[in-house]
């Protein structure tokens, strides 16, 4: 691999949270900036790729010469991603994608009542286990947020939704995970892993990027 690993790749990449609406004015919500999601975009065109970002609403201005599609809602998010990733070679999912949304949308504010209340959730689709069952897949890398046993459940998501790779962070502690310019990563595949230590969100995405093209020439040569 040259300075350019991803030359002539396609590159679908998800970012942000989705926002599962409860009524006209409320949500539902994950905590995430979108900077992870961002930066690994822009390391993947510094790459050579052809990237297309599909965005949960965040503050980060698009990046230059990268198609941004911007989405809401979980299944908005599914309907972005999972009927074109088949046109894709790598797919990353760094999206904080909600795993429940509430199972009725009011179509009126909810008024405040005297007691207290219930919301019944609905499960949403998995976007990255589904792009994972396509008979035409990509190149599939999920991520795994964490805040006790990062390896045991990131391997266990790997395993269960059949990812070529899962990038495993720490959420919740005082320095990385959302929101942060900083992040740690723990990268594992089915037959190896790394550890990529603590720095700003593009330093790390370009070593994501360049750990992913790696696994790609392994793969398409062995
Ligand atoms: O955006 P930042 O502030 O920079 O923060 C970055 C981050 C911490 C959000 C990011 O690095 C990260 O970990 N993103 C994944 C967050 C997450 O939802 O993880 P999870 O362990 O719940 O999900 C596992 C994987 O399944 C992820 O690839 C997720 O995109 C995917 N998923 C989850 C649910 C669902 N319905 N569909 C999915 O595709």
């Amino acid at each position: 691999p040259g300075k350019r690993p991803l030359q002539n790749k396609k590159v679908l990449i998800s970012a942000g949270p989705t926002r599962e609406a409860l009524d006209p004015v409320r949500y539902l919500s994950n905590r995430s900036s979108g900077k992870m999601g961002y930066a690994i975009a822009k390391a993947a065109q510094k790459a050579g790729a052809s990237v297309t970002l599909v965005s949960g609403p965040v503050n980060l201005p698009a990046p230059n010469d990268i198609e941004r599609i911007d989405v809401e809602s979980a299944l908005q998010m599914y309907d972005a991603i999972v009927p074109r990733a088949s046109a894709y070679d790598i797919y990353i999912g760094a999206a904080a994608v909600a795993d429940y949304r509430p199972a009725e949308i009011q179509p009126h504010k909810i008024k405040k009542q005297q007691t207290d209340s219930v919301i019944h959730l609905q499960r949403n689709p998995d976007i990255v286990a589904d792009v994972a069952a396509l008979a035409r897949k990509p190149f599939v890398v999920g991520f795994a947020a964490e805040t006790d046993d990062l390896d045991t459940y990131a391997l266990n998501k790997m395993r269960d939704k059949k990812l070529d790779m899962i990038a495993a962070n720490w959420v919740g502690k005082l320095t990385g995970g959302f929101d942060s310019d900083l992040n740690a990563l723990k990268v594992f595949w089915p037959d190896g892993g790394k550890t990529l230590a603590m720095t700003d969100k593009q330093q790390l995405a370009e070593q994501l990027i360049a750990l992913i093209a790696e696994r790609i020439d392994e793969k398409n040569t062995a």
